[in-house]
């Protein structure tokens, strides 16, 4: 960072110290006890952080022409050129700023700058860098949902929101989402780094350097911002406060979800509803792609295809189904069509050297309102709201990095912002951001939660929005690669996540769509979806087998709504993922830190899927604690494990002393149940369960109840800690290994089994 140069002076200004070199000022500013900000002045001010300042005291003095500050937690040192260390109390480093040796040697070789993700295209380039030491034993996490493994060393990354419908296989730089968030993890320490600069980053994780990590921007400021804790956890929490945490979701959002480009007749969707229902397998949401638009016009329904379009939803309503619509943000360019003409009439849309600018999108010639701007979010939400009128209970936000077929938007197109005009190359990776907003303030007018799946993201996003990753193929590596595709997702506070199961892109195959509805159950995000001109890929499509093992899979994700529905409650207390890796909850067992075919749902489930074609035994891997087969509850001590998994079989581990809420088998998720179901296996575990209607915000004002449940090999105790709302449960029935009991409901009780 030579831009700053000597070290002069500096100045403390109650959190905030000034640090004066000869060419311009660095400030770090002293968060709070976990985290520091490390930056230069910005032109204009942040706009995803939270502002989590609270009083604390750091001791600053001069000492050999360096800055040495003292925290509660840390001693920093900073030298000449803002170069800076950051130690634990006993001087021992974590993170520590150093040349990048290797890119001063090949300065001027651009290939090779390139190849590690530097733009060096022309002399202009302008792109900053911070480099840090990396440890020998250093592994990285987070990132988002980049191609590629857990571990995240020995790869590079560009955070650009990025539409390429291309095959994506690990080495891709850049995907749908930007979210440039990292945890380093290396001898007994872990940190985070989030880099909150909105334009173009890099994030080069020793691809080439063996001894360093770089991550850069290439336009806006240095400032990013150093996590410190003693675990994963803390880190997540940290990061997820700093940027916001998913609110609870509507219960049924968490039930099956099919969809398909396109269900193109109301006839058809009502086929595909009652086949499910026919097959008594649970399905509470269908979703519309583009075709019940008319002509893709975003805010428009078919009259041909999807007649009475309210009279639809009503219908589907009465059969327990919800309806979910995509909408793009590309606005035909068509005069007389009222979106694109309010649009025109009110300057809602982006432009370029001062005209309206346009690009090709589903519709064709298309205009992009330019959702970074208070007006248009508010003219989109009601847009959005109307769509909630027709009885639409969801929306899917798709193309929206924004996606363009005419190349890539110029960096000058020109955004309206609320604080002064945005140019595309700062506003690009927001863009899906502020549209998730504007679509978020549109569906919270009907007094539910509202629900958005979103393709393209940044940091933040999450309060508004659920996501999956895009256009995957049906092909077995990007079945693979969904698990820690999800697993770096949830790490970066992205709670609502899921894959389209059976694959988008290309023909599924029987054993496939089975092995992937064995993942996509116990994913947050449950949908089954494929591309135009593929193989139908709906349960019933191949034969009775894959029926009954699609049933199977889809009624235990049912049976396990309560317990994923309380991991999102833990999610808004504490940012943790519902879906995560192992190391995140056995950080100290460095077997899991490269774990990429078994993830956790919570702290007891282990699912250990088969990923690869043919094979019918799996390598498992249970960290340290006992586990239980899910199915035989066979006991298995920590290790490596070949495991049977046959077609019809999905590995999953309870561990040791878990008490997993169920609720009885049901088609649907309307209504509440009245019977608590408790699994509860030997050992010792503690869980919070949370109920509440499942619909509206009024938990926001404490109406919902908490229960503290304890399990002690087999003696189970239930408090109620929190009451706000009038419980359904009459009965609760608790299995432990092969005994039942079952027990009228009490706020309070205590069973010996
Ligand atoms: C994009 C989406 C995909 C959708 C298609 C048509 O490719 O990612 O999910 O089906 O557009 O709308």
């Amino acid at each position: 960072m030579n831009q700053f140069g000597k070290l002069k002076d500096f100045i403390l200004n109650k959190n905030t110290l000034e640090i004066i070199f000869e060419n311009q000022s660095g400030f770090i500013d002293f968060i709070n006890d976990k985290l520091i900000r490390f930056y230069e002045k910005r032109v204009r001010k942040s706009q995803i952080v939270k502002d989590l300042r609270e009083d604390i005291v750091v001791n600053i003095s001069k000492v050999d022409g360096a800055l040495q500050i003292i925290t509660s937690q840390n001693i920093i040192i900073v030298k000449d050129d803002f170069m800076t260390t950051i130690y634990n109390k006993d001087m021992e480093e974590i993170l520590c700023d150093t040349v990048h040796v290797q890119l001063e040697e090949q300065k001027g070789n651009k290939e090779l700058l390139q190849l590690e993700g530097h733009t060096v295209s022309d002399e202009k380039s302008t792109e900053k860098l911070i480099t840090k030491k990396m440890h020998d034993d250093e592994v990285f996490f987070g990132l988002g949902e980049e191609s590629g493994f857990l571990n995240k060393r020995g790869y590079g990354y560009t955070m650009w929101n990025t539409d390429d419908p291309s095959t994506h296989i690990d080495f891709y730089k850049s995907l749908y989402k930007s979210i440039p968030f990292f945890i380093g993890k290396h001898s007994k320490f872990v940190y985070g780094i989030y880099l909150d600069n909105t334009y173009k980053t890099n994030f080069i994780m020793g691809k080439y350097d063996p001894n360093c990590f770089s991550f850069g921007y290439e336009g806006g400021n240095l400032d990013y911002y150093y996590m410190g804790g003693s675990s994963i956890k803390d880190i997540v929490e940290t990061y997820t406060k700093l940027t916001g945490r998913h609110g609870l979701p509507q219960l049924w959002t968490l039930g099956n979800q099919q969809s398909r480009w396109s269900y193109m007749s109301k006839e058809e969707v009502m086929t595909v509803v009652n086949n499910y229902q026919k097959l008594q397998i649970p399905l509470d949401v269908i979703h519309l792609d583009i075709d019940y638009m008319e002509d893709y016009k975003v805010f428009t329904t078919s009259n041909d295809r999807f007649p009475n379009f309210k009279e639809f939803t009503k219908e589907l309503a009465l059969k327990g189904i919800k309806v979910v619509t995509i909408i793009d943000p590309g606005v035909k360019a068509l005069k007389g069509y009222h979106v694109y003409d309010e649009g025109i009439e009110n300057n809602f849309f982006a432009t370029h050297n001062n005209e309206i600018y346009h690009n090709a999108v589903w519709p064709g010639d298309s205009v992009f309102p330019a959702f970074s701007s208070q007006r248009v979010r508010n003219w989109w939400s009601q847009k959005a709201y109307g769509l909630a009128e027709l009885g639409v209970s969801g929306i899917w936000n798709d193309m929206n990095e924004p996606a363009s077929f005419n190349g890539p938007l110029p960096d000058d197109v020109m955004f309206a912002g609320d604080d002064g005009e945005y140019t595309h190359a700062e506003v690009h990776n927001l863009y899906a951001h502020y549209m998730a907003l504007a679509t978020y303030e549109g569906l919270k007018k009907t007094g539910k939660r509202p629900y958005i799946i979103s393709r393209a993201a940044f940091s933040g996003t999450n309060q508004y929005s659920t996501f999956w990753t895009g256009d995957n193929q049906s092909v077995w590596a990007h079945l693979q690669m969904a698990i820690p595709q999800m697993c770096n997702m949830g790490l970066s506070g992205l709670a609502f996540v899921g894959t389209d199961i059976g694959g988008f892109g290309a023909d599924t195959t029987k054993e496939l769509l089975i092995r992937w509805v064995q993942v996509g159950a116990f994913s947050p995000l449950c949908r089954n979806h494929s591309a135009l001109h593929t193989k139908y890929q709906e349960p019933w499509r191949f034969d009775q087998e894959t029926i009954d093992i699609y049933k199977k899979y889809i009624d235990i994700r049912y049976e396990l709504v309560d317990y994923i529905y309380d991991l999102f409650y833990e999610h808004l207390q504490k940012g943790y993922p519902v879906l995560r890796p192992l190391v995140f909850e056995f950080e100290d067992d460095e077997k899991t830190f490269n774990l990429n075919d078994e993830f956790m749902v919570g702290e007891f489930i282990l699912v250990a899927p088969v990923v690869m074609q043919g094979q019918t035994k799996k390598m498992v891997y249970l960290p340290r604690g006992g586990w239980y087969d899910s199915e035989t509850k066979e006991f298995f001590e920590s290790g490596y494990h070949i495991v049977d998994a046959p077609l019809n079989k999905c590995p999953i581990f309870y561990k040791a002393g878990s008490i997993i809420c169920k609720r009885p088998k049901k088609q649907n998720l309307d209504g509440k149940p009245e019977v608590l179901i408790l699994e509860v296996l030997p050992g010792e575990g503690k869980i919070m369960h949370y109920e509440d209607d499942g619909v509206s915000f009024a938990y926001e004002e404490g109406k919902y109840n908490q229960y503290e449940i304890q399990n002690k090999d087999g003696s189970l105790t239930l408090d109620l800690v929190h009451e706000g709302f009038v419980s359904t449960y009459k009965e609760v029935e608790i299995r432990y290994l092969d005994k039942v009991v079952r027990i009228p409901f009490e706020k309070n009780f205590k069973v010996v089994l």
